[in-house]
This record gives structure tokens, C-alpha cells and sequence, in this order.
């Protein structure tokens, strides 16, 4: 299904991915989650964290195109805890192109992703991002995200000498 945006944003399209989409997407993500955006390897942007989510994830997998161009992405997952009765939905990666970004690309991947969620029966959408990304979180806040919390990660280089 493909969802046509508002008509101030007439030529945009939100739809889901395809396999020949793969590599646009890819550089898109080169653009936006460089070494800057994520300092710690625990989320590295590379072409097996959408290859991965395109084959268990299809659906929540969306691409934004405008004029035969995929100007932004939206990848999704869903978790499910054995204990826990509520299905949680995780978007995982969302970017869009610099040149387009401020203009509604985000929030348009984010509707439809929410949407698609809510109709696989997610009660709670999580994500995360980095505590100097002012720009994501100005943007999840406005899509309704509230209760931030920090994560603190430590790391142990195996190269130097141990200290006694
Ligand atoms: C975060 C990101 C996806 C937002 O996409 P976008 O298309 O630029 O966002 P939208 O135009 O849909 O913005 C919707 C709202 O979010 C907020 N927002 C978006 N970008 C913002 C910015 N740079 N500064 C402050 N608020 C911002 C605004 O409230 C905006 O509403 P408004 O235009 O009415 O003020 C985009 O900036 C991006 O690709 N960033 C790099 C990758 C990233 O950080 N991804 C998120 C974590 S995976």
C-alpha cells in the first residue's frame, strides 16, 4: 500500500521498500549516519542493517520518494518480551536527505510507520538516538515521544597493557 501525502506535499510518496530500492537507501544513510552521528560502534550504519530488516521486516520498511526519488527511509521492527503481554515497535533507522530534511519527509515516514505498527498491534513505539542529536529528538518529541532516559556506554580496549 502507498499512502499519497497532503497537497502541500503533493509529490510525495511514502511506500514500502523494495529490493531495488536497497542501494539508494544505503547511500542515503552513508549521508546521514556518519562517524559524527554515531560515535560508539553500537550502531554503525551498513548495508547489512537494511538487508536484515528488509527480510524479517518488509512491511516496516518504507521508503519516502518525490518524483522518482527516494528522498528519505523509515526501518522498523517489532519485539515481542516472553513475559510481557505487549508487542513494542522499534524504529530502528530513520534519515532523511539533508537537502529535503525540515520539510515533512520525517514525519510522513513516521505516520505511515506508526500506522502500519498500530495494525500489527504495537501498544508502545521505542527509539533511540543519541543525547546531542537535538534535531531527532526535537522531532520525536513532536511526534509524541515523551520520557526520555539515558544509556551510558563503556568500553574496554583489549590492545593496551593491563594495569595491575
Ligand atoms: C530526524 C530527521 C529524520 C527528521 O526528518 P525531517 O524530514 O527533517 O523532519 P520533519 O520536517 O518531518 O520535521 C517534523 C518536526 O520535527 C521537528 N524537527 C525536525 N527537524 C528539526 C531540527 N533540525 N531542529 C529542530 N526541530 C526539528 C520540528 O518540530 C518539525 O516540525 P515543524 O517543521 O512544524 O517545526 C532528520 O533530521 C534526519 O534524517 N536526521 C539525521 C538522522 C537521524 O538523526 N535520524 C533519527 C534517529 S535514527
Amino acid at each position: 500500500m502507498t499512502t499519497q501525502a497532503s497537497p502541500t506535499e503533493a509529490r510525495l510518496c511514502i511506500r514500502e521498500m523494495t529490493i531495488d530500492d536497497l542501494s539508494e537507501v544505503f547511500h542515503i544513510g552513508e549521508e546521514v549516519f556518519t562517524a559524527e552521528y554515531s560515535p560508539t560502534l553500537y550502531r554503525t550504519w551498513d548495508e547489512y542493517e537494511i538487508t536484515t530488516l528488509f527480510n524479517s521486516d518488509n512491511e516496516l520498511c518504507l521508503v519516502a520518494e518525490r518524483e522518482g526519488h527516494i528522498v528519505g527511509f523509515a526501518l522498523g521492527t517489532t519485539v515481542e518480551k516472553q513475559r510481557g503481554p505487549w508487542k513494542y515497535g522499534y524504529l530502528v533507522w530513520l534519515g532523511v536527505r539533508p537537502i529535503v530534511q525540515k520539510g515533512n519527509v520525517g514525519q510522513g515516514l513516521f505516520r505511515e510507520l506508526r500506522r502500519r505498527m498500530h495494525e500489527q498491534g504495537v501498544r508502545m513505539i521505542i527509539v533511540d538516538t543519541a543525547t546531542d542529536n537535538h534535531a531527532a529528538i526535537s522531532f520525536f518529541r513532536k511526534q509524541g515521544f515523551s520520557n526520555p532516559r539515558q544509556h551510558v556506554y563503556l568500553s574496554l580496549n583489549l590492545t593496551r597493557p593491563r594495569k595491575k
